[in-house]
């Protein structure tokens, strides 16, 4: 991992992955993507406009760059992807199918995310185990059980080095999220602190699997530094964190804002969502295969988030604004 180039490097995930990549491997070795114009979203790394669908000019800046490693961090999230399914399909799937013909004949290697949306209502829910029924019922969960199975497909056929993670829900205040069904336990936050009340779209009781960034920018890194024999899962690791409802993330807040209040008035569609996802993957093959760690749980990552947006807040009140007023739709 010498030269790497960043797909959808603008995302909640890309953002702060470039950033731990920069540090990683050098300021010069990482070349940053989305299909955005990098003006609205540049960083330190070098950037530049991409779009995954599109194979030729994908493969030129993987030429180009001389990239060896590709991050695949384009996609179109839950209730986006239910939103629009067959955007969702053409982003998630022939975006991925682009990285791997690319991979494929670039000789680079490929980290391309899977989610706990990849398991469906059929799946034991507390733990999932690593290996059990996959039938999703969303769009975005057909498409990550897809990928999961095309990245094997690919290692298998064509030598791809592809490694991938089942994320849970990602907690980070740095780049807002980008439609997921988990972006509650985020905006929650933003709420706490512009306005000290949140009116939640999932219901109290909804216990979902989540993750803070730091704990998910390292699982990546770690993942695809391990040495490659012990990886028996190597598309498709359950790694997880913490584990919490609605309301008892509302108590955490507390902690740190008595007064905090929170309503809750759930959004049909992305609770129907939540209802088929795990309560908490079983991560113990990560943990064996490769020695996968968190380092955050609820209290330690609220405390983290509060710090964090505070800072953000006193520099950026116009952003805060915005984010908390679409929180309260
Ligand atoms: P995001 O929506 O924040 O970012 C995705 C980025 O992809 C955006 O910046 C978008 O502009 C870009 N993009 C969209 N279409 C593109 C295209 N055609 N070409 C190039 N770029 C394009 O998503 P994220 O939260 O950063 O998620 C990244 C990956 O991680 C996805 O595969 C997602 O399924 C997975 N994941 C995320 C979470 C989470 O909680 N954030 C959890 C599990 C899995
Ligand atoms: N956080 C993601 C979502 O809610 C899970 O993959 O869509």
């Amino acid at each position: 991992m010498k030269r790497v180039l960043v797909i959808g490097a603008a995302g909640q995930i890309g953002s702060e992955l470039s950033a731990a990549l920069w540090n990683h491997c050098g300021s010069a070795a990482v070349l940053a993507t989305d299909i955005r114009d990098p003006a609205t979203w540049g960083g330190r790394t070098e950037a530049q406009r991409l779009d995954c669908l599109d194979r030729g000019a994908l493969a030129r800046a993987v030429r180009d760059f001389r990239a060896d490693t590709i991050f695949h961090l384009a996609a179109i999230l839950s209730a986006s992807a239910e939103a629009n399914p067959l955007l969702a399909w053409r982003v998630n799937m022939d975006g991925l199918l682009n990285v791997l013909r690319v991979a494929a004949a670039h000789r680079c290697r490929v980290f391309a995310p899977s989610s706990i949306a990849a398991f469906g209502p059929e799946a034991p829910r507390d733990p999932t185990p690593q290996t059990t029924v996959q039938r999703p019922s969303t769009m975005y969960g057909v498409t990550k059980v897809a990928g999961e199975l095309l990245c094997d497909y690919y290692h298998a056929r064509y030598g791809v080095d592809a490694r991938g993670l089942r994320f849970p829900g990602l907690i980070s205040y740095r780049t807002p999220p980008g439609g997921g069904t988990t972006d509650y336990a985020i905006e929650i936050f933003h709420a706490a602190l512009a306005t000290g009340r949140y009116n939640c779209f999932l219901r109290a009781d909804t216990r979902l699997d989540m993750m803070y960034m730091p704990d998910a920018t390292r699982a990546v890194i770690e993942l695809m530094e391990a040495a490659p024999e012990p990886l028996r899962h190597r598309n498709a690791f359950n790694v997880t964190a913490m584990q919490f409802t609605p309301a008892e993330l509302a108590r955490e807040i507390r902690r740190h804002i008595a007064e905090f209040r929170i309503d809750y008035n759930p959004d049909p569609v992305r609770q129907a969502i939540a209802d088929s996802w795990p309560d908490r993957l079983d991560d113990s093959e990560a943990r064996a295969q490769w020695g996968w760690r968190h380092r955050y749980d609820l209290p330690r990552m609220a405390t983290a988030m509060m710090r964090g947006l505070a800072r953000t807040m006193t520099h950026d009140r116009g952003r805060l604004q915005a984010m908390t007023e679409s929180a309260g739709r």
